[in-house]
């Protein structure tokens, strides 16, 4: 199940790291969005280590997700703990000065809002209307506990025990009122995220022009399908193609290598697995020309200058090293490879898995007809730990279910 779990700004919002960590145990997916005055309390680093996911605050963060209406659509459940006075007051009136206000007008799960605040302000009329709207159209409001509150007073408005807020989520998300659009929970990836490129990144030259390439994205779509239908959780970051995207993943879409590299870092971070199909453009115009090129009155030939593009496979495990949610620990590459006299496609491979620095490799050998676009391919897998390689061939799909089998033996070896 995929959970928002909203934090408005109390004190208790302590407490509701307690409920995050029940609500991931338990095997949930859970995207925290604060709001900034709950970041006074507890902050953004803690909720992201805890639910091993990127945590924002603003509406107008990762908007290439649309994240603002993403979060609430995607979700089976919101849950909002604590709720403060003047966060049931925003959502009785529909505002959304925020993320979590977004989320809240566009999910369509049940929403669970827990209030915790001081007695008067719970008692206070302004409040008391506010719960009532807010349950008159369908969201459940926990009643407080009466206790200790923060100072020496004592009273209904205490946040109630994590186990009671999660034992009322539950309830929610079995009512059968949730829509279940999960993966399955069995198969060797089920609990796991992967997130997979797919497709030819296009170098805009002017506003008509771009260098690209052949890529269909026809193995990272297999590949996706693949790590679905083995219980993954996919998010699926797309360049151009000529197929359109899996069923059942996350898709996001890109068009240059620097957009496809900021996807990457928005997305790995928390994941299992990367899995790195797109055939990504090394190079690119080292001016973007801001009207059309013309032809020149002269007769003279335009020279494009290119520069490199950034090598993202390469960052993301460089990045491994620092970065907090930690990067996923199973990275695959793709090497397409010609070969040539001296040297043959395999010894590419291996040259390229050690520069890269990822757990494994999937080498083909390409032509102008070969591989892009095709239907079928045969490919070696090479492994950094040192096993012998492991060939594949057949439909893309069989293929990528090859693929996915030697990804999952990794992660399931590096549990152990
Ligand atoms: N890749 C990447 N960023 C780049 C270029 C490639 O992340 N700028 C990834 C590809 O998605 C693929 C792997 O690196 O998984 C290898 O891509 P390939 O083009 O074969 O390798 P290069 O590093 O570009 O090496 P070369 O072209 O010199 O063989």
């Amino acid at each position: 199940m995929r959970i928002v779990l909203g934090v408005t700004g109390g004190i208790a919002g302590y407490k509701s790291a307690l409920l995050l960590r029940l609500m991931t145990e338990a095997g949930h997916q859970v995207d925290v969005v604060p709001t900034r005055a709950a970041l006074n309390f507890v902050g953004q680093a803690t909720w992201e280590a805890l639910s091993g996911r990127p945590v924002r605050t603003e509406t107008f963060e990762a908007v290439e997700t649309v994240n603002h209406v993403r979060l609430g659509r995607e979700a089976d459940l919101v849950v909002v703990a604590p709720a403060t006075a003047d966060s049931l007051a925003r959502t009785a009136a529909g505002l959304a000065p925020d993320l979590l206000g977004n989320v809240l007008l566009t999910a369509t799960c049940p929403i669970l809002l827990v209030p915790a605040m001081h007695t008067e302000m719970w008692l206070n009329p302004a409040t008391v209307a506010n719960v009532t709207t807010l349950r008159s159209r369908g969201l459940t409001i926990l009643d407080p506990d009466d206790g200790r509150l923060t100072g020496q007073d004592s009273g209904p408005g205490r946040f109630p025990e994590a186990e009671r807020i999660w034992a009322e989520a539950q309830r929610l998300i079995g009512s059968g009122a949730v829509p279940s659009t999960g993966p399955p929970s069995t198969g060797p990836l089920s609990g796991r995220t992967v997130v997979v490129t797919a497709g030819g990144t296009r170098e805009a030259l002017d506003p008509v022009r771009y260098l690209g390439n052949r890529s269909s994205g026809k193995q990272g779509v297999a590949v996706a399908e693949a790590a679905l239908a083995a219980g993954a959780t996919v998010r699926f970051i797309a360049g151009a193609m000529s197929v359109d995207p899996p069923a059942g993943a996350e898709v996001l879409r890109v068009e240059s290598t620097q957009e496809l590299h900021d996807a990457v870092f928005d997305c790995a971070p928390g994941t299992d697995a990367l899995v790195m199909a797109a055939a990504v453009a090394d190079f690119r115009p080292a001016t973007y020309a801001e009207a059309k090129i013309k032809k020149a009155a002269d007769g003279s030939n335009p020279v494009i200058q290119l520069e490199r593009t950034p090598d993202i496979l390469a960052d993301v495990v460089k990045a491994r090293a620092v970065s907090a949610p930690p990067m996923p620990s199973v990275i695959v590459g793709f090497g397409a490879e010609t070969g040539d006299e001296q040297t043959s496609v395999l010894e590419f491979g291996a040259a390229k898995l050690a520069r890269k620095g990822c757990e494994m490799l999937v080498v083909n050998q390409v032509g102008r007809h070969r591989v892009f676009g095709q239907d079928t391919t045969d490919v070696t897998m090479l492994f950094a730990d040192g096993r012998e390689p492991v060939g594949a061939g057949g439909t893309k799909t069989e293929v990528a279910v090859a693929i996915v089998d030697e990804l999952s033996g990794l992660l399931a070896r590096m549990g152990e």
